[in-house]
């Protein structure tokens, strides 16, 4: 079998996660219907199939120079996750999600997404020690209680510490705080980069306005990025935002970019529109669509779906270095809405 066939191999989970067989995306059974226990060995499979499904589109983040995956990875779990991390100090599928990482890595996503509050840096850290850290470019966020220059700088000193990393590659205010001035907030972080502890400044949930106050806030560096809601069903910041982000050359991180999964489902996307997409295209899942548009609508949109599973993972990786035309942009358009 050469890596070429082994690209074409599909990932298909069956009974919630614990079941994987592996079918040519041709239609033709390779070694399926054999369903192999979750163990290593079918780990290892989906490490195999996840590097070699390749042709992982990399572009450059902002006016950064780095190269990053245009699909990232998010590490916020829910709540409970939070909770139960936060008071029982008790992670729930916590080797999955370390391999759901690692398979990502693997596979080229070189962009991860957590924040302090998503009590996932320590698992984050972790996940990514023995790999180049020259090569990943970690973002992490600072909670909106922690604005004030004092605590920007401390909360940044325990984010590092749990990252395990000498510095951040995108450190981002997670959401606005209207008592804490733009000002005082962004002269620290210009401090954090002067000081060598994070290289880009990005602000996550920030309105066109306050994104205009944040940008003229800054003396020395350029704001990086903007954390945002978008997907094919939520699509605000095409009005004013993106346009926005276009025009000085920032980034547009998208959160919730298959919409929970909801886009992922292959009964919420069974329009002819994404039938005929995916069959044109050769994408496997609605999920694929669903990322495939955010990239293809801006090169400044990097989606960050969830690791949780690493099937799901190595899926979001493998677009297959393609981009959508504009008339199949237009089209999905139409179809949600
Ligand atoms: N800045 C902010 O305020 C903010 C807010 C929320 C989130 N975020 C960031 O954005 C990231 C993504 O947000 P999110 O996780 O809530 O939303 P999401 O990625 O749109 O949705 C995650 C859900 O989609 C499912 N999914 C992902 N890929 C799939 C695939 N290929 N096939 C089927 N199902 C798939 C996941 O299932 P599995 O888990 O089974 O894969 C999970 O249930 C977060 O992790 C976080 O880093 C930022």
């Amino acid at each position: 079998m050469d890596c070429l066939s082994v690209s074409r191999l599909l990932c298909r989970e069956y009974a919630g996660g614990t079941y994987f067989s592996f079918i040519r995306s041709a239609g033709i059974i390779y070694c399926s219907p054999e369903l192999i226990d979750l163990s290593n060995e079918c780990l290892n499979q989906v490490y195999l199939t996840a590097r070699f499904f390749g042709d992982v589109i990399y572009r450059k983040f902002a006016r950064t120079g780095f190269s990053v995956s245009a699909v990232g990875m998010g590490t916020y779990y829910d709540f409970r996750w939070i909770a139960a991390a936060a008071l029982l100090g008790k992670q729930f599928s916590r080797a999955r999600i370390m391999s759901a990482i690692r398979t990502g890595i693997d596979a080229g996503i070189n962009l991860i997404d957590t924040a302090e509050f998503y009590r996932s840096e320590e698992l984050v850290g972790e996940a990514i020690r023995g790999y180049d850290r020259e090569k990943l470019f970690i973002a992490t966020k600072v909670f909106p209680t922690h604005l004030r220059r004092e605590k920007v700088i401390r909360a940044c000193e325990k984010s590092l510490k749990r990252l395990g990393v000498n510095y951040i590659d995108l450190y981002q205010i997670h959401f606005p705080n209207p008592r804490v001035p733009i000002a005082e907030t962004m002269a620290a972080m210009e401090e954090l980069a002067d000081r060598g502890m994070i290289r880009h400044i990005g602000v996550s949930n920030f309105s066109l306005p306050r994104m205009k106050e944040a940008v003229s806030s800054l003396r020395k560096y350029p704001l990086s990025s903007n954390q945002m809601h978008y997907n094919l069903i939520h699509r605000d910041v095409e009005r004013d935002i993106l346009p926005y982000c276009e025009e000085m050359g920032i980034a547009l991180l998208a959160y919730y970019p298959v919409a929970h999964g909801k886009l992922a489902d292959a009964h919420g996307g069974k329009t002819n529109v994404i039938a005929s997409i995916k069959s044109r295209y050769g994408f496997t899942t609605n999920a694929q669509v669903a990322l495939t548009y955010l990239i293809s609508r801006s090169k400044n949109t990097f989606p960050i779906p969830r690791a949780s599973n690493p099937v799901h993972v190595s899926e979001n990786a493998a677009l297959g270095g393609k981009l959508l035309s504009p008339e199949d942009i237009e089209a999905l358009v139409s179809a949600s809405g």
